[in-house]
């Protein structure tokens, strides 16, 4: 069997997903491992029994004979690390979000397209079992019209937690809450929902000793009449309360919760389907609020890889919600509302 050889960057807190779900998969296998931190590709090295590791990442491009790339180093990074892979002709497989700023990311679609290699974005969110029951609700047309959409995401992000690193936080390497904790429900309501026509929103730093917001409010107008807000918040006492999204339809009315689209609450509309049985099975605890997504994920990369099946969320796609971030963003600072796309 043609096994797809894989090359990690980025051994920090997210890597065990990738390394823990790629163990699992027969067709692909990380045969190599990076951080400029040494001791950490090392550790990971002998942990995941991965053959080799680098501290350098071209170096590890050079001299290890890859197929695809994974980038899990901090978000400011992904699309310089993804434009040298690229032109190396090496698939590249990133951590989400995409990037920090549009022009680098438009410039990493462009070089993945040139190179002819396909560029993936980790949104493991919508492989959720609540989430695609949601989807194929929508896909089935059960809401009839849908009026409003809401996604709140209050959680609980102490200081220790951003002085980690020092990326955390910084409007290079990591954006604010928008951007880090919230990118999978600003994706999934575009996801969901469709094109977002124009935003307004407000953000703060009210609390934590960073650069970024940490707390926030936006207002997205979508192309197709949907009005829809997000609020998100990392000042939640005393802990993680909810990762959520409501819809409100003329035939129905559901809200995915718990603390990270975990649990239907909601789930209510004037006609059956045979879905609806799938209700209570589809309702998991996740170990944290990255859940369980990654698994799935990689087995569609994977699938895409080898010529079996389309790829689910390619550069394109997850270029999306950067694109309404930095509208908030936009709106926020200068008290406008933003019409979308963004020039910039
Ligand atoms: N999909 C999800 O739900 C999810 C969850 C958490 C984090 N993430 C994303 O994953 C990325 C990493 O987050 P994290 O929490 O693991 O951060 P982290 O700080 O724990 O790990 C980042 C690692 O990258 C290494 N690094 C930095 N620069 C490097 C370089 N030039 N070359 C090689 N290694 C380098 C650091 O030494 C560190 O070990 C972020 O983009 C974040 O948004 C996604």
């Amino acid at each position: 069997m043609n096994i797809l050889r894989l090359g990690l960057i980025g051994c920090g807190r997210i890597s065990k997903n990738h390394f823990e779900s790629i163990a699992r998969i027969d067709e692909a296998s990380i045969v190599s491992c990076c951080d400029i931190d040494l001791t950490k590709a090392k550790e990971s090295s002998i942990k995941y029994k991965i053959p080799s590791f680098y501290s350098n990442y071209v170096d590890m491009f050079d001299k290890e004979n890859l197929d695809a790339i994974i980038i899990c180093t901090p978000s400011g990074l992904h699309p310089e690390i993804g434009i040298e892979a690229a032109k190396k002709k090496l698939h590249v497989i990133t951590e989400k979000p995409i990037g920090i700023r549009l022009t680098e990311i438009d410039e990493l679609i462009k070089t993945c397209d040139h190179n002819r290699v396909h560029l993936f974005v980790v949104k493991q969110n919508r492989l959720n079992a609540t989430m695609q029951l949601l989807k194929r609700a929508i896909d089935k047309n059960r809401f009839g019209k849908i009026y409003m959409v809401q996604s709140n995401v209050f959680w609980q992000r102490p200081q220790s937690y951003y002085d980690l690193a020092k990326w955390r936080g910084t409007w290079e390497f990591d954006g604010g809450a928008f951007t880090n904790q919230a990118s999978h429900y600003v994706d999934a309501l575009y996801w969901l929902i469709g094109e977002v026509d124009s935003v307004m929103a407000q953000t703060a730093t009210m609390e934590r000793k960073i650069e970024t917001e940490d707390s926030g409010c936006a207002i997205l107008k979508f192309r197709n009449g949907v009005i829809g807000t997000i609020n998100v918040s990392m000042l939640t006492y005393p802990k993680n309360f909810e990762g959520s999204i409501t819809i409100l339809g003329e035939r129905g009315t559901v809200k995915i919760g718990g603390i990270a689209v975990n649990q239907i609450e909601k789930w209510e509309f004037s006609d059956y389907d045979d879905d609806d049985k799938f209700i209570l099975e589809s309702n998991y605890q996740p170990p944290n609020v990255y859940g369980l997504g990654h698994l799935p994920y990689y087995k569609n990369v994977v699938e895409s890889l080898l010529g079996n099946k389309e790829g689910l969320i390619d550069g394109r796609s997850g270029r999306k919600s950067l694109e309404i971030i930095q509208a908030i963003y936009l709106s926020a600072k200068t008290g406008r509302k933003i019409p979308l796309p963004l020039t910039y």
